[in-house]
């Protein structure tokens, strides 16, 4: 059986992750901060209560992952906050520090924990969790921004480091996702730019192609697609899944 480690699993896109890994006949192990979301996974998916960016915490995560499973196939590098809404100048360098430190170092240490478990195995996929704001600029969301452009430069350097191991690094790049997390930062961007929360929401999908917000579901059918065999020389790469942005910054 196959094994996949989830960050972030307990609720939204981490949980469809582990729902469509688990229904793949997937050994799942979810990590996530929220103890109260974790109660609500079942119990048949490994379950770890850890801030992604504790490192003592990663460090013996993997020492148990590599004990109770000794193999890892996948990891979904997925946890991310959303990061405060607010033009540059209006920025807290504390609250800028802290989505860099989930969204960047989070995923560092997710994959420097799986490293060499998969290095020992020669193989291994390893799916970052990205955004259309990790391709495009995104006004009054500049932590969120950088941070995935981060993502970027890091899978691609993990590509090519890590590829001679037979192991692949790539990042899907959602649009809006339907959910909770979407609708609370729109709320937020409705009130920086004083409008409603409608008017931004309509904003979003007609910058899109196919005038379209996703689904977690989307993203976990995608990322099943590249830990598959049939994605064996996909590796490097950021595949949005989004509607297509054709307009990152509909004007209000
Ligand atoms: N929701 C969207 O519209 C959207 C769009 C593009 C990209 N993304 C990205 O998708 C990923 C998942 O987003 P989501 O919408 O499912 O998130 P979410 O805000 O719904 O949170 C999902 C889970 O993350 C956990 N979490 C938060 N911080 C954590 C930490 N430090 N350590 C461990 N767990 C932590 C939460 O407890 C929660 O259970 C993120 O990387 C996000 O940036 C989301």
């Amino acid at each position: 059986m196959q094994k996949v480690l989830i960050t972030a699993g307990a609720s939204g896109i981490g949980y469809a992750l582990a729902e469509t890994f688990y229904a793949a006949d997937y050994k799942v192990w979810i990590i996530d901060v929220s103890e109260k979301d974790l109660k609500k996974c079942p119990k048949d998916w490994e379950q770890s209560n850890i801030d992604v960016c504790d490192e003592n915490a990663m460090a013996a995560l993997f020492k148990k992952i590599n004990d109770k499973w000794a193999g890892l196939d996948v990891l979904c590098a997925n946890a991310g906050v959303a990061g405060s809404t607010a033009l540059i100048e209006d920025q807290d360098a504390e609250a800028f520090r802290k989505c860099l430190n989930v969204n960047l170092i989070g995923a560092f240490l997710s994959v420097k924990g799986s490293l060499p478990i998969m290095k020992k195995q020669k193989k291994g996929t390893i799916i970052f969790t990205s955004s259309t704001a990790g391709l495009n600029g995104f006004p009054y969301r500049s932590p969120y921004s950088s941070s995935k452009w981060g993502i970027h430069g890091f899978m691609k350097t993990l590509a090519m480091e890590a590829g001679p191991f037979g192991i692949r690094a790539n990042a899907i790049a959602p649009g809006c996702v339907e959910g909770a997390r979407i609708d609370a930062v729109i709320e937020k961007e409705a009130a920086k730019k004083k409008t409603t929360s409608d008017v931004i929401r309509e904003a979003y999908k007609s910058g899109t192609s196919l005038k379209t917000f996703v689904n977690a579901e989307d993203i976990a059918s995608m990322a099943l697609f590249l830990a598959s065999e049939q994605a064996s020389r996909i590796s490097g790469q950021v595949i949005a899944v989004d509607g297509h942005t054709e307009n990152p910054d509909p004007k209000i």
